[in-house]
């Protein structure tokens, strides 16, 4: 049975980015290139030191925002997708026998102003001839593009969470969904604006899921503080603060950090009086300074077991007069602007 590779043998000596056209004329990769030309599933050769060799139409089209991907390394090519344990790994997977001389893992890759890619990265050797097993000069890497299963996965679980936090609280009606379409809206008018670099479709499109989930800690709080019809004493007070810091936790394994910084920061207050850490101004995350405008608004219209319901008019004054310790000024402003469209959203997704 083969040996495993030493580290002595790992260095090929043929290896240089001035072979690549010798590797791409060997008839084992023209085999490869020929037949995934033109194939929809995205693919590239690599040599044994990760460097890309060649590219198909469909990586091109979806991988690569110019044409200079031709000798860099998976990882320059990917920066961020690869986890640095994995690196090492995979170098050496796929120069080990025992693995078969391939890899496999999962990668994710944001374009600029694109929604994060997930595929399915497969590494799998191109040997020079049925006889050459010892070590792959080259490889093929198959993409392998699951980004919206793996999106549908993610919301399924936690809309399922979601669900069960909601049969607690008896007072939110439709205001989780009315949240998120505020939320998006809001983050739609900072699209373009030099300072809010951060905003972009993904951004939008994930602040428009996440909001909803910002009070998914009140999962954690007790039936009778949660529901209480009077107001809450100092100490209960200090329990129902907790659900910011029940929600991180929760949310702590949503593989986007929004989810866990809307639901920890969406009563810290911009003059650093919130909670629960007192943070201030920008040291407050976008996404919860968003939130904390939609999720007041929206408690202020609503009749909730301790109040009854306020028109838009009376809601709009009390935001402006919090313009500027608990909200964003700016963001207070674009609120303002787009008061039509929250009133819209209020009547047409009333409880
Ligand atoms: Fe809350
Ligand atoms: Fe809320």
């Amino acid at each position: 049975m083969e040996e495993d590779i030493t580290p002595a043998e790992m260095e090929d000596p043929e290896m240089d980015i001035m072979d690549v056209y010798q590797i791409l004329d060997r008839p084992g990769v023209q085999l490869w290139t020929h037949t995934f030309a033109t194939s929809p599933i995205p693919l590239t050769i690599i040599n044994n030191s990760l460097q890309i060799l060649w590219g198909n139409d469909r990586f091109r089209e979806i991988f690569a925002e110019s044409e200079n991907y031709e000798g860099l390394t998976l990882m320059e090519f990917f920066p961020r997708s690869f986890k640095r344990e994995w690196i090492l790994k995979m170098a050496q997977d796929i120069r080990t026998y025992k693995c078969g001389y391939s890899w496999n893992g999962r990668i994710e890759h944001k374009r600029k102003n694109q929604i994060t890619l997930v595929s399915n990265l497969l590494i799998l050797p191109i040997f020079r001839s049925p006889l050459e097993i010892k070590l792959p000069s080259a490889y093929a890497c198959i993409f392998d593009n699951i980004t919206e299963e793996y999106r549908q996965m993610l919301k399924i679980t936690f809309a399922s969470l979601l669900e069960a936090s909601l049969l607690k609280d008896k007072d939110t009606g439709r205001h989780i969904q009315r949240v998120n379409l505020y939320s998006k809206a809001l983050a739609e008018t900072l699209q373009g604006i030099p300072s809010y670099n951060e905003v972009d479709i993904e951004f939008i499109e994930n602040v428009g899921f996440l909001a909803a989930m910002h009070d998914v800690g009140k999962i954690g709080i007790p039936d009778d503080i949660l529901n209480k019809q009077d107001k809450l004493n100092k100490w209960e007070m200090e329990v129902m603060k907790e659900h910011t810091i029940n929600g991180a936790f929760i949310l702590n394994t949503y593989p986007n950090i929004m989810a866990k910084e809307i639901a920890l920061y969406h009563h810290e207050r911009w003059d650093g009086n919130g909670y629960p850490y007192g943070l201030r101004e920008n040291m407050i995350p976008l996404s919860a300074r968003i939130v904390a405008i939609a999720d007041v608004y929206d408690a202020l219209r609503m009749k909730r077991s301790y109040k009854e319901p306020f028109p838009h008019e009376t809601a709009k004054n009390i935001l402006i007069d919090y313009r500027e310790s608990y909200f964003e000024p700016f963001l207070i402003d674009r609120f303002l602007d787009l008061e039509s469209q929250f009133i819209k959203i209020f009547d047409n997704l009333g409880d």
